[in-house]
């Protein structure tokens, strides 16, 4: 926070805590000094009337304590931008200082187990490593890739042997490091809506669905071999270099009904998966690479 309203939040406190205790010594002041009065405040509902007491003692002096405390805790622990209080706490320097000690702490663990390759890493002796890695899987990934790794539209299941660009380890690494851009042309205004039809109608029946226009489907194939095959491939069934899914497995990060695929087709796709290489260390990268590995070799 800066100075201004460090200030701010300062001088608005100190105002109300000194405005209350005015308050609370004003109205004692203008009361009688007795615990007890056979005054009312004259006013009356259903024959219930307010006696005009002061407060209770015991009430008055704890309102007092919470005042000191008020001050106190101000002085002490304000913790606000460059006023940070007698004992200098603040919550970004309490929570540096436990990183700090959490760093020391998981150091030679982290760099034992980020010793070892991904596949070592799968024997059971070092069952630790993974689980490290699965806890930082569930911090960093399972919000896009879900907890267990299985993925949802438009992002990838990481549990299957179905891979947009490579499930070996060294892939996966690469993939987390430098993150990945999926860069599917949209292809509405090149084939026009029949066009797009024609094609998905091919596209389906890479992947043997039923009630295929067969006609349809041979016109898609020679727009596919033209538009298409440079990336998805001769065959449909892809191309990892380019993240150009396999469309002829009926596994699909879009959906598999028509019109999904059409849509695709029509509107082209770009997901995007993020680099890790600047939010976590190289050691978390590999022991995270080991648990994504894990997850396709059950
Ligand atoms: C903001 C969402 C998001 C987060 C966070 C994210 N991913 Fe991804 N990830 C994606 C998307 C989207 C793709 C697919 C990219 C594409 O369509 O080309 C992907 C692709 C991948 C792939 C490639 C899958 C394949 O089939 O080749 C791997 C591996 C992967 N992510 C692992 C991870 C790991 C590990 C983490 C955590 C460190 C992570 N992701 C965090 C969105 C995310
Ligand atoms: C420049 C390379 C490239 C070309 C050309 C290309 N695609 Fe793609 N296609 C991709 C990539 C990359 C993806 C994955 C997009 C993503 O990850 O967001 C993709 C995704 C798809 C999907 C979605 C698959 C799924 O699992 O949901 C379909 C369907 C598809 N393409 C069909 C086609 C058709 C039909 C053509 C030709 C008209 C075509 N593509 C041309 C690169 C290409």
């Amino acid at each position: 926070m800066s100075a201004f309203w460090s200030a701010w939040v300062t001088v608005i406190t100190l105002a109300v805590i000194l405005g209350c205790t005015w308050l609370l010594l004003a109205t004692r002041k203008s009361q009688p000094h007795q615990e007890q009065t056979e005054e009312t405040l004259g006013h009356e509902f259903d024959g219930i009337a307010e006696y005009d007491n002061p407060l209770p003692k015991w009430w008055f002096q704890m309102f007092l304590g919470t005042v000191i405390f008020g001050l106190g805790y101000l002085a002490l622990y304000p913790g606000l931008g460059n006023f940070q209080g007698l004992l200098g706490w603040t919550s970004a320097g309490q929570w540096e200082e436990e990183m700090a000690h959490a760093e020391e702490a998981y150091k030679p663990l982290f760099a034992k187990y980020a010793a070892l390759s991904i596949e070592d890493l799968q024997k059971p002796e070092n069952e630790t490593g993974l689980k490290m890695g699965q806890r930082m899987f569930a911090n960093n990934c399972s919000v896009c890739h879900g907890s267990a790794g299985t993925g949802a539209y438009g992002f990838p299941n990481l549990t299957d042997k179905d891979w947009l660009y490579g499930g070996d380890p060294a892939t996966i690494k690469t993939t987390i490091t430098g993150g990945r851009q999926g860069a599917m042309p949209a292809w509405g205004a090149v084939l026009g809506e029949d066009g797009v039809r024609d094609v998905a109608n091919y596209v389906l029946s890479l992947s043997k669905r039923e009630g295929i226009d067969t006609e349809a489907s041979a016109r898609g194939q020679t727009q596919f071999q033209a538009l298409c095959a440079a990336c998805h491939g001769a065959n449909g069934t892809g191309t990892q270099a380019l993240g150009a899914p396999n469309l002829t497995d009926n596994t699909w990060l879009y959906g598999g009904s028509f019109e999904q695929v059409t849509h695709t087709i029509r509107n082209g796709r770009a997901g995007v998966m993020p680099a890790h290489k600047d939010l976590l260390s190289t050691d978390k990268i590999q022991l995270i690479a080991a648990y994504v590995y894990s997850l396709s070799q059950k």
